[in-house]
């Protein structure tokens, strides 16, 4: 009964905490994901590797959300036949207020995994961040700011 009654106060505890301490921190630091083993380093510079789906957003920085200009942000996905190939590699720099955006192929589902694009962020200063976006079937446009941590 005591215990119980402890594991009862720790919830209420933890549901309490919750939103306060979510409100003290607006910018969460991005979830890091699986690299995989398709990752090559150095992508070309461009801001299309493909056509149809759009995915912008900002770098920021943790907590304060400060943007983070000049941060190298990479991705690489498979093409449409589910094969990665370097034509779906690239690599931009964010500008004003930390934005970035490019355009590419949508990422089909291939080996038992729901369609995703790999990301890789660096920025002065921050951990390197790796991550992937996961769209849903139809979609055309994304909306995937990164949050980095800081050194
Ligand atoms: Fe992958």
């Amino acid at each position: 009964m005591k215990a119980r009654g402890l594991t009862a106060l720790a919830l209420a505890i933890g549901l309490a905490l919750g939103p306060a301490a979510a409100a003290q921190s607006p910018c969460a630091p991005t979830k890091a994901d699986m690299e995989g083993p398709f990752y090559t380093a150095g992508a070309p510079r461009r801001e299309s590797t493909g056509r149809g789906f759009v995915v912008a957003g900002a770098v920021k920085s943790a907590p304060s959300c400060a943007p983070v200009e000049g941060a190298r942000v990479e991705w690489w996905q498979a093409n449409p036949g589910g094969t990665y190939d370097d034509a779906h590699r690239g690599s931009l720099l964010t500008g004003m207020g930390g934005a970035y955006h490019f355009e590419t192929d949508f990422p089909p589902p291939y080996s038992g995994r729901p369609s995703h694009v790999h990301f890789k962020v660096f920025a002065p200063g921050h951990r390197a961040l790796t991550t992937q976006l996961y769209p849903k079937a139809g979609q055309t446009q994304a909306t995937f700011d990164l949050v980095l941590v800081k050194e």
